[in-house]
Parts: structure tokens; C-alpha cells; sequence
């Protein structure tokens, strides 16, 4: 059997699939953006065909420019954002609603009633998770209950969820196959990560028929046959996995005490935990990092909403550069003198201190501020938000030896944000020679399902470093930069405790 493998990687703002050789390299690759929508203030949405026309078409000229037109192409893997909450027809595959994106806001009202009739702690004691809007399960309650006739279609068994592998998977099996896997079902808040089931408590508080929910298998596994009108022949999808959890298998982050973070759209840092799921004291998640041969691997995962999306209003919102590439030499020639710090709360803040409300701010501006200052505050940000991800894991794991961080996704590219990272921890940072992670991740899920691909030992053996960062900062001076964001983010908190 041939020996490469088509990834899909679904993103927020694009799809991309890349079809990765025996080597693990990748040798081809389509990319296309799609719209955002943002109908009122605080909501996000996709349009379900936009995530599939535009998964359908990358994964053509993916295909198209492979050698011999991807005839070695044996499997797919999927991954994708997660939590983005689909539901549609059963029978005609039409959508009730568009997918409402995981940064959506719209339920924040919702979980704060649930949060108020005291019900945070069993939801999280079963799904690992908090009552945040972030999740899929009150995007669901939300389009039962606001759209119409939605609810009684759903009582009637008409309509299916997903989250958006499932709705890659009902397309490419043309209807057949109405599937997740346990690390995308770990982030809807109806799933209980500690009997891999669907939880039918959590759906009867939540309102939600269980007859709309997907089969939950492992994260390497049979997800259906991809059908042969698309890609000229069939092709089976052998792996998925939620982006984060697909980023924590192509970092090869197998061990218990390994941490990998990504930074996109925002920065999600994972520890793997081993077969233990670790409860939380510190507001971090409890979730799946994969299934496989139905054994289950937990991590304590932090989500911060803003990473990648802060360079982006640097460029886009105030003109401040043209390319993110720029923003390095900026930072650079910052002065040193000048501690101003940027928390990019444009959507609220995320782990570890959820606060939906909290809005964006900046502190320590002079007269002096120029720039060159600001683009360096925000680079920093990153820093200090992966710093509070860290210490919190730590401390709510203490078996975790001093980690090295494994990172990937855009921002790693620069030099001056990674030293600064690795400064900020006071911990080594690692940076792989393949970039594409995520997709590799799901690749060598489908990969080593097909037969055709080493199992985690000698794929472990493959990663390599493309450069080390070790930490230089005097002590001191890192204890006073710290202070100086603990102090900015108390006084962006929308109220304060
Ligand atoms: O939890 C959201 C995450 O999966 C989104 O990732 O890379 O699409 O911003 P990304």
C-alpha cells in the first residue's frame, strides 16, 4: 500500500489540507480563507458550506499537486477547530443554522444563570470543563431555542450535531456517517471524559435531545469511506482529532509531563497527564489529548482566545504594521526603559480567569510610547499569557517536572517572540523543524490506522528540533515584568476580586 496522507485541518479563518509523504514531510499543500461573520456584537459565525466547499476544494488541490495526482494517498485525517456547534437535517443534510464559532459570546448570559443555580461544579467534575460560552453544549441550546421549530425537529429524531469533523465527516461519506471523536466530543460539555460517554444528565440540563448526538469513537479509527465522486476514487478517513489535541500528537507529546503550545487565532497550551485526568484548582481544563485502542490520555489544557488575532489587529485594526513579519524588528528596537503592557481581552479573557466581560487594555503609556513599544507589547502578551498557562498547570500538577514547551503555529516563526517566551518562563522552548503540526498530528493518526505508517515510538524518534530557546532573563527583572501583567490583567478584569 502507498504510503502518503491527505490532511484536512479545518480552521477558524481558513481550510487547509496537506497531503504528508512517508518522511512525515509535507509534499503538497491548498490553503483558502473564508468569511467571517459577525451579526452583532460578540456572536461569530461560519457558513456550514463556506467549511465545506472550501475543505472540499484545498483537499482537490492538495491532491492535484501531489505526485501522480495523490495516487499514493491511502487514508485522511481530519482536524479541526473545535467546539464550533453545527446542527442540520438528517435527511437533506441542510443546515438549521450557521455554525456558531467557538469564540461566539452569545450564551455568556445563559452559563452565568446556570453558574448562579450552582451547577459549574458538576459539569465540570464530568466533562473536565467550566461554564464558559466557549463550549458546544449552550451554542446548542441556543439554536434549539431561537430558531424555528428547531426543538420539535430535534424531539422528532430529524436533526443531527456536530462539531466540525462530524460535519466533514457527513459530507465526505455523503450522509452516511454521523461520527466524532472523543477528543471534539471532550469539548461540548455534554460529554463525560471519565466514562466516554454522552452524559444524559448534563443533556437534560441543558435541554438537549441525545438522539442529535454523534457516535463517539477513537481518535484512530474507521470514520467511513470518503466517496469516490469527489476524489476519483474512495479513500477512507482513518484519524480525527480537535486541532489542539492533533498539534499534542505532532509534537509527539506522548509522555506525562510533556507541553506543547500553539500559537494561531489564539494560544492553547496542553500537558499531557497520562491515563489520569487531573481536576483542576486552577481554572485549566480537564480534556482528552486521544483515544486510542479505546485507552483514553487526558491532558490539563489552557485556552487563551488571543494570540496570533492580536498581530492581526496590530496590522488590521490600527495600521500599525503591514505584515506580521514586521513586527519582530519593531519589538526589537523598543525601548527598554518603557514596561507597557497590552492584555488582549478583545473577547473576554480565557484561562485561567474567564471572564467573558473583561474587554481589552493597555497600561504604562508615556509620552514616550511610541510604536515600536506597543507592537512589543503585544508580542509580549503571548508571553505572559503562556506564563500564566504554565505555572498554573504546574501547580495544579506538581508530578510535572520543570517543562520545555514544544511550540508551533505562526507566531513561533519569530525569533525575538520565542526568546522572550522562554525568558518569561524561565524554561527552555522548542521549536521542530515541521511547522505543520496540527495536520501531522491527524496524518500520523490515520496513518498508523492504515498500517501504512510507524507506530508512536518511532514516530516520537522522528521529531526533531529545529532551535532551542534557554532562558537568559536575570531572575529579578522576570519577577518584575511579571508583577507588572498580574497588575495590568487585575485592572482589565471586569470586576474585580
Ligand atoms: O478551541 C478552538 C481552537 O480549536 C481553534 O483553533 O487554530 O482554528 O484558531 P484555531
Amino acid at each position: 500500500m502507498a504510503g502518503c496522507v491527505l490532511a484536512i485541518d479545518q480552521g477558524t479563518t481558513s481550510s487547509r489540507a496537506i497531503v504528508f509523504g512517508e518522511d512525515f514531510q509535507p509534499v503538497s499543500v491548498g490553503q483558502q480563507e473564508f468569511p467571517q461573520h459577525f451579526p452583532k456584537s460578540g456572536w461569530v459565525e461560519h457558513s456550514p458550506s463556506d467549511i465545506w466547499t472550501s475543505t472540499l476544494r484545498v483537499c482537490r488541490e492538495a491532491m492535484e499537486n501531489a505526485p501522480g495526482n495523490g495516487a499514493d494517498v491511502a487514508a485522511i485525517g481530519i482536524t479541526n477547530q473545535r467546539e464550533t456547534t453545527l446542527v442540520w437535517d438528517r435527511k437533506t443534510g441542510e443546515p438549521v443554522y450557521n455554525a456558531i464559532v467557538w469564540q461566539d459570546r452569545r450564551t455568556a448570559d445563559f452559563c452565568a444563570r446556570l453558574r448562579a443555580e450552582g451547577l459549574e461544579a458538576k459539569f465540570t467534575a464530568k466533562t473536565g470543563l467550566l461554564l464558559d460560552p466557549y463550549f458546544s453544549g449552550t451554542k446548542i441550546a441556543w439554536i434549539l431555542d431561537n430558531v424555528d421549530g428547531v426543538r420539535a425537529r430535534a424531539e422528532r429524531g430529524e436533526l443531527a450535531f456536530g462539531t466540525v469533523d462530524s460535519w466533514l465527516i457527513w459530507h465526505l461519506t455523503e450522509g452516511e456517517v454521523h461520527a466524532t471523536d472523543a477528543t471534539n466530543a471532550s469539548r461540548t460539555l455534554i460529554y463525560n471524559i471519565h466514562d466516554n460517554a454522552w452524559d444524559a444528565e448534563l443533556c437534560e440540563l441543558l435541554k438537549i435531545p441525545m438522539s442529535l448526538l454523534p457516535v463517539v469513537k477513537d481518535s484512530a479509527d474507521d470514520f467511513g469511506v470518503a466517496k469516490a465522486d469527489l476524489f476519483g476514487r474512495e479513500l477512507p478517513i482513518l484519524g480525527v482529532a480537535g486541532d489542539q489535541q492533533a498539534a499534542t500528537v505532532g509534537q509527539a507529546c506522548f509522555e506525562p509531563g510533556m507541553v506543547k503550545s500553539t500559537y494561531g487565532t489564539g494560544c492553547f497550551a496542553l500537558m499531557n497527564t497520562g491515563a489520569k485526568p487531573v481536576a483542576s484548582a486552577n481554572r485549566m481544563l480537564t480534556t482528552i489529548a486521544y483515544r486510542l485502542n479505546g485507552e483514553t490520555t487526558y491532558a490539563l489544557e489552557g485556552s487563551i482566545f488571543v494570540a496570533g488575532a492580536a498581530v492581526q489587529w496590530l496590522r488590521d485594526g490600527v495600521g500599525l504594521i503591514e505584515n506580521a513579519a514586521d513586527s519582530q524588528a519593531l519589538a526589537e528596537q523598543a525601548d527598554p526603559n518603557q514596561d507597557v503592557y497590552l492584555v488582549p481581552a478583545f473577547v473576554g479573557l480565557g484561562a485561567p480567569y474567564w471572564d467573558a466581560d473583561a474587554r481589552g487594555a493597555m497600561f504604562g503609556l508615556t509620552r514616550n510610547t511610541g510604536p515600536k513599544e506597543i507592537v512589543r507589547s503585544v508580542l509580549q502578551s503571548v508571553g505572559y499569557q503562556t506564563s500564566d498557562l504554565i505555572s498554573a498547570m504546574q501547580s495544579d500538577w506538581p508530578d510535572a517536572h520543570s517543562p520545555v514547551l514544544r511550540v508551533d503555529g505562526g507566531m513561533t516563526a519569530s525569533d525575538w517572540t520565542m526568546q522572550f517566551l522562554s525568558d518569561i518562563l524561565g524554561a527552555p522552548v522548542d521549536r521542530p523543524t515541521v511547522a505543520e503540526t496540527t495536520a501531522l498530528g491527524a496524518a500520523w493518526l490515520a496513518g498508523s490506522r492504515a498500517g501504512i505508517w510507524p507506530g508512536q515510538k518511532e514516530f516520537s524518534a522522528k521529531w526533531k528540533l529545529e532551535k532551542r530557546f534557554e532562558p537568559h532573563l536575570d531572575q529579578d527583572r522576570r519577577e518584575q515584568l511579571l508583577a507588572g501583567w498580574k497588575d495590568a490583567v487585575r485592572r482589565t478584569r471586569s470586576s474585580l476580586d
